[in-house]
């Protein structure tokens, strides 16, 4: 298994599905990495940190590299990223969205038969009025090296870092849309969950940022009225890499406790998106 980011989602997801394999657990933070792969190993796991950046082609290979030192490459688990209040727009564009672009097509070349795949994608993104047809076109299949020239994206198109965030969300789903035809050739499968707010150090940087209220006010609005927990994004995670979820690929997951809908049609609906 190789996952990116060793966040609280991604050890969730990897403490689910990654028991019986070598787990490769890539983070640009060695701290991270390191930390999560001790709290894994000592509960029956085989984890081995390695230093990487989600932002570079370069460092996404040296890990799929390390990773096939160990055997093929059967499951992908991609939790790493940046939120609107961490980074610059460029920073988020860089990471979150030419990252997992590039990500899901290195692992697509060399993923096993019967490989499964997960992107975690954001609620975020659903947060955002529609794109045209062409727009979501372009998201989904730009050639990765492509992707931050398009117009779309150029600064004077970008509000601020929440607006990146949600393009690059957006841009996850599209992308997986598209992958999932390429690992179909390869008989695997790619998927994405779009969490809500799920208790995460990522999460409470939010909680203390700028758009603090807002969050808070968002989970406590949203028809499950509380935020998530890492564990219950691990439960659709199960589902989508096991083999109860073979007819599933090129989809999307919202884990939110209902804070889409009722963005759209409940109590939320009047907030600024
Ligand atoms: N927590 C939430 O409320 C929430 C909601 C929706 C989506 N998400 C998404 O879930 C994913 C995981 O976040 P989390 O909440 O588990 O956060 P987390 O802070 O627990 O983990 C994120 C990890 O990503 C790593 N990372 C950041 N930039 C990186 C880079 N350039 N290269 C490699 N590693 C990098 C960090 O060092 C950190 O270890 C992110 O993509 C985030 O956007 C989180």
């Amino acid at each position: 298994m190789i996952l990116t980011g060793a966040g609280q989602i991604g050890m969730a997801i990897a403490r689910r599905m990654g028991y019986g394999m070598k787990i490769i657990v890539g983070d640009k933070s060695m701290d991270n990495a390191g930390s999560i792969c001790d709290t894994i190993n000592k509960a029956g796991f085989d984890a081995l940190p390695f230093e990487m950046n989600l932002a570079s082609r370069e460092s996404i290979l040296a890990l799929i590299d390390e990773a096939r030192k160990h055997g093929e490459v059967s499951m992908l688990v991609n939790a790493a990223g940046v939120s609107p209040s961490q980074a610059s727009i460029e920073t988020i564009l860089k990471v979150d969205l030419y990252g997992t672009a590039v990500l899901l097509e290195e692992v697509g070349k060399v993923i096993q038969a019967g490989g499964t795949g997960v992107t975690i994608s954001s609620q975020s993104g659903h947060r955002m009025p529609a794109l045209t047809p062409e727009e979501d076109r372009l998201l989904a299949t730009t050639p990765t090296e492509e992707l931050l020239s398009l117009n779309l994206l150029q600064p004077q198109n970008i509000r601020d870092t929440l607006h990146a965030y949600q393009l690059a969300k957006r841009c996850n789903v599209k992308r997986v849309m598209a992958e999932a035809v390429r690992w179909g050739e390869r008989g695997a499968r790619i998927n994405s969950i779009s969490p809500g707010i799920i208790v995460t150090p990522l999460a409470l940087d939010e909680f203390n940022g700028p758009r603090g209220d807002f969050y808070k006010n968002m989970f406590a609005q949203c028809p499950a009225g509380r935020p998530g927990t890492a564990d219950e994004v691990a439960h659709v995670a199960e589902l989508l890499m096991s083999n109860r979820g073979a007819f599933i690929t090129g989809s999307d997951f919202l884990v939110d406790g209902g804070a889409t809908a009722s963005y759209f049609y409940g109590a939320l609906k009047t907030e600024n998106r």
